[in-house]
């Protein structure tokens, strides 16, 4: 008795030896923001470790030391349709659209009474902060408001003005921005663009960008303390590890700071068995299956009419079945091989060796999907990284991407026909799998292993390179005094 009451002793004490309090400062109502870490917040949580996740999204099975501070709902004011500004979306504005809008995404995110309560607690205590930094700048001093060490997580790829800290290279020439809808390929036109991105991310940012987040950083996160703080700026440097959700099988093959790690497709496993009805439909499907979803954010209702029919009507001939994701209850006469939900189960579709092809808008998890599972894409992509994330598939040969703005009929048909037909696509997608399965360390078991190396090395600084020290332009933005 004694014996196994010392053993379990012993298990207790290196248990709680290599847990800690992380607090996951995650407030942002994106969905897509979020989704891809899920898994991580909770595997940290099943690995021993007491989390604090701050989010407007709850975990449904949440492990026992999983705290969850729900962030108020709130109605997004902009009820935007992405197909009707699609083809305003030319790759140099979008560093300014993005700093007029975020800005005012950041402050009506931390103006709620359960983010102010958590930057004014006084009794918490954190070993390790996680944040998300898709144009959240502000957010980076809940770590000196704790003092821990900070792990920063994006959706994608940092751009050139997030790189730009660490001295992680973001040459226009060979390297896109995720957000120019360029791959790795690029023309000149391209590479000046691709460029002149990165200055304006860099250079531009200090002029209006980066005073906007610093304003709101001392607006908000006045606790206790707060004078005394470094710059916003400091601060960002002194960040000790960055996950994003990319790998070089998914986006492209790019030059890493020891300090950037990759970590997609976490939430990736292997297929599990359908509800009854569609295992039924999948297991006899001698031509195979298609399936057709644009995610949850872009909702297909909102596609023009005429649009919306030409691709109904071309589905219509193929004499495959196609799963297809409808958001509207309108009543509309589907031809008979399209089987209407409002939801599938995605993952286990694309993973049932009768799916043959994926019709996506090619946003970062369905495409880490198409590749996981070996499925070619059919991509109609319509904003942000989607543009981006197919046109690599494309020139992998694992898909055939149309963008939404030179939508039409023909292309849409001939494309099918392509991808229904060329056996190569389900061969490089199938190539393409095989080369994201084989790493070292899965995505979810590399993240950890990070997060827990920064919490033994206390902000594992030595990881940073000594552009962190160097002083740019923007370096003076963000003291108290300016
Ligand atoms: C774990 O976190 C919760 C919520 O932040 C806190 O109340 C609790 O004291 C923490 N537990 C330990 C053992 O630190
Ligand atoms: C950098 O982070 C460490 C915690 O890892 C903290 O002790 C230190 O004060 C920070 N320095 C700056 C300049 O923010
Ligand atoms: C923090 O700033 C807000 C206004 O932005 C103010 O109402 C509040 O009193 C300040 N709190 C502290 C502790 O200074």
């Amino acid at each position: 008795m004694n014996h196994i009451n010392l053993t379990i002793g012993i298990l207790i004490l290196v248990n709680s030896c290599l847990s800690a309090n992380i607090l996951a400062f995650l407030p942002t109502k994106a969905r897509s923001h979020y989704g891809g870490f899920e898994p991580l917040l909770k595997e940290l949580a099943v690995r021993g470790h007491n989390m604090t996740v701050l989010s407007p999204f709850a975990l449904k099975d949440p492990p026992l030391s999983y705290y969850h501070i729900q962030v108020e709902d709130e109605i997004l004011a902009m009820d935007w349709n992405p197909f009707s500004v699609a083809k305003h979306f030319k790759p140099i504005f979008i560093p300014f659209m993005s700093w007029l809008i975020w800005p005012k995404f950041t402050e009506m995110t931390i103006n709620k009474p359960s983010v102010l309560k958590l930057i004014h607690s006084e009794s918490l205590h954190f070993d390790l902060v996680i944040f998300e930094n898709f144009f959240h700048e502000s957010f980076v001093t809940i770590g000196h408001k704790f003092n821990a060490p900070v792990v920063q997580i994006f959706p994608s790829v940092p751009n050139a003005g997030v790189a730009q800290w660490y001295g992680n290279p973001y040459i226009g020439s060979y390297i896109p921005d995720v957000n120019s809808g360029f791959s790795d390929d690029m023309s000149f036109m391209e590479r000046l663009t691709n460029t002149a991105l990165s200055f304006v991310y860099t250079a531009l940012s200090s002029l209006y960008y980066l005073p906007k987040q610093s304003e709101l950083m001392d607006k908000y996160f006045n606790y206790t303390g707060w004078e005394t703080r470094p710059s916003m700026v400091s601060m960002l440097k002194n960040i000790s590890l960055t996950l994003m959700n990319t790998h070089f099988s998914i986006g492209t093959s790019r030059p890493l700071v020891p300090s950037f790690i990759d970590v997609a497709g976490m939430h990736l496993r292997p297929a599990s068995t359908l509800p009854k009805d569609l295992q039924d439909i999948m297991d006899n499907a001698p031509d195979g299956i298609v399936y057709f979803s644009f995610g949850s954010v872009i909702k297909l209702s909102q596609l023009p009419k005429d649009q919306f029919e030409m691709i109904i009507r071309q589905l219509g001939k193929i004499k495959q079945k196609v799963l297809f994701k409808w958001d509207s209850d309108d009543k509309i006469d589907f031809p008979s091989n399209i089987i209407i939900r409002k939801w599938f189960p995605q993952s286990d579709i694309l993973g049932h060796p009768n799916c043959v092809l994926f019709i996506t808008h090619g946003g970062i998890h369905s495409t880490e999907e198409a590749i996981y599972y070996g499925v070619p894409m059919l991509a109609i992509s319509v904003f942000g990284d989607q543009l981006h994330n197919s046109l690599v598939m494309q020139n992998r040969g694992a898909a055939i991407r149309i963008k939404y703005s030179e939508f039409s009929e023909d292309a849409f048909e001939m494309a099918l026909y392509k991808t229904l037909h060329d056996k190569s696509y389900k061969e490089k997608a199938k190539e393409l799998s095989v080369i994201y399965q084989d790493q070292p360390l899965k995505s979810l078991d590399k993240a950890i292993y990070w997060i827990e190396y920064v919490i033994r090395h206390k902000g594992a600084h030595h990881l940073k390179t000594n552009a962190c020290e160097l002083t740019c332009l923007p370096e003076s933005v963000g003291t108290q005094n300016d």
